[in-house]
């Protein structure tokens, strides 16, 4: 796929599914409806792809993302259902909720889909095109809103041109959207139920089957380790990072990226490269994964050769400085 493609837009319908399933399947970007707003689709399972939705959108940083699947069954496979999560599921699904679980030991999406979180959220949408697609794609889907980042989310196939032209593949037409705002989320964890983001299906509504008051995330950050603005705790592994490292010292594993590697790099506990070739787009859909690996090496610090700052790579500082924050700042996990 070209660095700018050409944005085709297909009118709702049997073609645009298949050819919506295809494009998906090559690791590109499709703008379909669901009943909340449009959604930028690519394969849940493809890092690449990922990290090329977030380049389109022009995200500053990698926002976890919500898995769309077309079953509960489906849905399954990526995360752990209690029993409440089980009753909201049964209840609204499909439809405009999404529920923020335990990520399944199986669980096939991409790493940096989830933002190295170990909770997944998860949705059932409730638009007969979008349900299309995922029956024809037979994968989980990341889909956040197919909006420029800081933009509103958009309920029409023009409001999606407008914005990303020229930096997706396809936008399946569906006409406008009939919920217009984004899913509620609700947070199914360790027995606490927390509305997460007020949406398209009411608190009422939930409480209802829940038969319980939904709590609000805590505002401190000590308490809300699983809110998504806290994740800098999630990214901060066992070693220590070291930054911007041009040299490899005795102990140490490297992180590396582009075609030279450091002095002492033969010497390194182990050396994992986010993209010999220099490519930020591959370097962000390593970089979870990576820092993982290495922090499983057994060495006491990585050192983390220098990231450009363009493009993704303001995302990919961004969070290598979380991953190297004291760890005061990382209480829960
Ligand atoms: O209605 C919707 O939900 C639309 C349609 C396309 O499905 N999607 C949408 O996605 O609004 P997005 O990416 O714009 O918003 C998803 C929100 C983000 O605020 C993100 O932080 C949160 O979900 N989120 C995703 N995974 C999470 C997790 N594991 N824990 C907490 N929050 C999470
Ligand atoms: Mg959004």
């Amino acid at each position: 796929m070209s660095a700018e493609p050409t944005t085709r837009v297909m009118p709702a319908g049997a073609d645009a599914v298949a050819e919506a399933a295809r494009v998906l399947a090559a690791g590109g970007l499709v703008a379909f409806p669901t009943e909340t707003v449009y959604g930028l689709g690519a394969d849940a399972t493809n890092g690449t792809a990922i990290a090329r939705l977030y380049t389109a959108k022009g995200r500053p940083s990698f926002n976890p993302l919500i898995a769309h699947v077309g079953n509960l069954a489906a849905a399954r496979e990526l995360a752990v259902f209690d029993i409440a999560a089980e009753k909201l599921a049964i209840k609204f699904w499909p439809g405009p909720l999404t529920l923020v679980l335990r990520k399944h030991d199986r669980c096939p999406v991409a790493e940096l889909a989830t933002a190295g979180l170990d909770t997944i959220a998860v949705r059932v949408p409730n638009h007969p095109v979008a349900r299309d697609i995922l029956r024809a794609f037979k994968k989980p889907v990341v889909a956040p809103s197919a909006n420029r980042s800081g933009h509103v989310s958009p309920t029409t196939a023009a409001h999606v041109l407008a914005d990303l032209r020229g930096r997706i593949d396809l936008i399946v037409d569906g006409g406008a959207t009939s919920v217009g705002v984004e899913s509620t989320i609700v947070a199914c964890l360790d027995g606490h139920m927390l509305l997460l983001r007020p949406g398209g299906l009411s608190r009422a509504n939930i409480e209802r089957v829940l038969g319980v008051p939904l709590a609000e995330p805590p505002a401190s950050k000590e308490t809300a380790p699983r809110a998504p603005g806290m994740l800098a705790s999630h990214y901060a592994p066992k070693a220590r990072l070291r930054l911007g490292a041009n040299d490899v010292r005795a102990g140490e594993a490297l992180l590396a990226f582009g075609a030279g590697l450091p002095a002492g790099a033969a010497h390194a506990v182990r050396v994992l490269n986010l993209s010999p070739r220099g490519d930020l787009v591959e370097a962000a859909a390593n970089l979870f994964s990576h820092l993982r690996t290495l922090d499983g090496a057994g060495a006491s610090t990585i050192a983390v050769m220098p990231v450009p700052h363009e493009g993704l790579g303001e995302a990919i500082n961004d969070r290598l400085a979380r991953a190297a924050a004291p760890r005061e700042s990382a209480i829960h996990e």
